[in-house]
């Protein structure tokens, strides 16, 4: 979704800024802009289309050492230069951009206007500088915090003034903004990568703080005007994580890395002599723990298709009733909040607004909410109870892979340590907590079909309608593999439960319609047979994903891709690789965005 950078420094700031405004391309973005002071004057260029196209537009040379820049994804007015950010007051001497929805703006607009500001664009954000500039006296600060008092909705802001060389005021209320410090300069950006090549020192911004920036630091303070303290954190990752390196885009990247991914969620967690695992963010005692009567995630996308599977391994292994439900639909159910039941909200980006808000109603109602996040300082990390960071990394491509599998790793963990609270005898936990251990080398070794699934790609990349059929803890990687498929190649996929089938989606199967079936050797196999079988009798094209070895199951399907042998519970690690790989090839053979596909952004910061 949209980005923010800002910088004031003794650089140049137009390389600064685009440099930025690139790094935040995968976020998903329509159009872009910066605004640059010098002078006394504002500079800015806005462009639909890719930052590349903005690169053009921007005349060489072009002075001034600070600026604001904005990468949008359309709300609120159509894609259009005038709906670019930044926006600009009637005078052209402030510049704003905002992520997030101003709510109230139609009020705000009607209120201006019968002033006599004119607007420029159809944006919800463009009331923003024209407030600013109705309380500018000479200090812009002042003027942001009461032009805020008007605000109802969500915002991240950078605002700069044309007669206030250097200075940047960031304002935040639901939307990220962190500040990036340098030695004399200073970065603000609504997330970290836009800064990560030239300082690791950030600050994270709570809702309700601003922070005006210039060269030679910052200072926070509450929009009532009190000084508030902040800690400089320390970013934990390297410059080369958000570098594609000699892979032909972020996807691929991604998915090859899982083996270290997963090594890193699962790195000092597991404690071999108690056959346990250690998770110290969860900020629960052994009584409490013991004390959980009920398990309930709430999760979108990708996330809560890891909830799907974490919540059956908690029941089937510690036996706590656990269940998983998308956020967007538990938000506005009233859900019943139970006293014994501990909630888990997953996000990779830790700022899905669905998600987000849906902790935040579980909170209201009493609820204790763990946040299971990828991004260190996101909103759900902050928010949430307690939590387990799961240590991907940077990810970068929209469609979510090695997040997914991280995320696993966290529930395995989580489930151990509740199963051996619980009936788990030493031994069984030893067994589990050593497969657990070896799941990065198996997914290694399941990255090895590669070229398998490139050729199977190629053989099923015109099929118009995919089906992904599962059972039990393949119905989640099922409905996984629908979504990669759909999100970056945009044919028709549709997840099943693999039982299901014969209550209407079989009248969907037809020559020319592949169903891909996943098939462990655990009990429930001679069941999936036999629905592989249904779709064969039906002359439906079938591809397997298997155990190596399962002859049984490489003949009757038409394509089989073997997997290594493991504990069943553990195939959901594996047995996702290759439908990543076969969503990531369909992609690259129909000559798709891969890393952007279209429409998707990659944190979803409104409803
Ligand atoms: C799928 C995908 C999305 C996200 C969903 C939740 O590849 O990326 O479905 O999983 O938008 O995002 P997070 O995990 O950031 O809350």
């Amino acid at each position: 979704m949209c980005g923010i950078v800002g910088y004031a420094g003794p650089r140049r700031a137009v390389p600064v800024l685009l440099e930025g405004l690139k790094r935040l391309e995968y976020r998903g973005y329509d159009s872009a802009g910066i605004a640059i002071g010098d002078e006394g004057r504002l500079a800015v260029v806005k462009r639909v289309g890719k930052i590349a196209v903005l690169r053009n537009a921007v005349p060489k040379e072009l002075p001034g050492s600070w600026g604001i820049g904005h990468t949008r994804w359309a709300t609120h007015g159509g894609v259009t230069e005038a709906n670019a950010h930044p926006h600009l007051d009637s005078s052209g001497k402030v510049a704003v951009v905002h992520n997030g929805i101003i709510e109230n703006y139609r009020a705000l607009r009607n209120m201006l206007e019968r002033e006599g500001v004119c607007f420029a664009s159809e944006t919800d954000s463009e009331v923003i500088p024209h407030l600013v500039a109705r309380y500018y006296e000479g200090d812009l600060e002042q003027a942001v915090k009461a032009a805020l008092s008007h605000l109802e909705g969500t915002y991240g802001i950078a605002v700069v003034h044309a007669d206030e060389p250097g200075r940047i005021i960031g304002a935040r209320n639901g939307s990220p903004l962190v500040v990036g410090v340098g030695s004399g300069e200073m970065f603000l950006a609504s997330d970290v990568t836009a800064m990560i090549a030239h300082t690791k020192q950030v600050v994270y911004l709570s809702d309700g703080e601003v922070v005006a920036i210039d060269p030679s630091g910052f200072r926070t303070t509450d929009r009532d005007d009190r000084p508030v303290a902040k800690k400089v954190d320390e970013v934990a990752w390297e410059l080369g994580s958000i570098e594609k390196g000699d892979f032909a885009c972020y996807m691929e990247k991604e998915i090859f890395e899982q083996p270290e991914s997963v090594a890193r969620a699962l790195g000092g967690r597991l404690e071999s002599a108690e056959a346990t695992a250690k998770l110290g963010g969860l900020n629960l005692d052994r009584r409490q723990l013991r004390q959980v009567g009920r398990v309930r995630v709430i999760a979108a996308g990708t996330s809560w298709h890891a909830g799907l599977v974490g919540a059956q391994l908690l029941e089937s292994m510690a036996r706590i009733p656990a269940s998983a439900e998308l956020a967007s639909e538990l938000r506005y159910r009233n859900p019943v909040v139970e006293k014994d039941s501990l909630w888990f909200a997953v996000s990779q980006s830790g700022e899905t607004a669905d998600t987000l808000y849906a902790l935040r109603e579980i909170q209201r109602k009493g609820g204790t909410v763990l946040g299971i996040c990828n991004v260190v300082g996101s909103t759900i990390a902050r928010e949430s109870d307690g939590g387990i960071y799961v240590h991907s990394g940077p990810e970068i491509a929209v469609a979510s892979t090695k997040a997914f599998t991280s995320q696993l790793a966290a529930f395995y963990l989580f489930t151990l340590l509740m199963a051996r609270m619980r009936d788990l005898s030493h031994a069984e936990g030893a067994h589990f907590s050593a497969a657990l251990a070896g799941v990065p080398g198996k997914i290694a070794e399941t990255l090895r079909c590669r070229d398998l699934v490139q050729a199977l790609a190629k053989k099923y990349a015109r099929s118009e309608n995919f089906l992904f059929l599962g059972r039990g803890l393949m119905y989640p990687i099922a409905l996984e593999g629908a979504l990669k498929l759909k999100e970056i190649s945009y044919a028709h996929a549709e997840g099943c439960a693999a039982g299901e089938i014969k209550h209407g989606p079989i009248a969907l199967v037809a020559p020319e319609v592949p169903s891909i079936f996943l098939v462990p050797d655990d009990e429930l196999r001679e069941k999936t047979i036999s629905n592989m079988r249904e779709i064969k009798a039906r002359g439906g094209p079938v591809i397997a994903v298997g155990v190596e070895g399962d002859a049984e199951v490489a003949a009757i399907a038409d394509d089989f891709v073997p997997t290594p042998r493991m504990d069943p519970r553990f195939y959901p690690f594996t047995m996702v690789v290759p439908l990543q790989l076969f969503a990531y090839f369909v992609a690259l053979e129909l000559g798709r965005d891969i890393d952007q596909p279209r429409n998707l952004a990659k944190s979803v910061t409104v409803e």
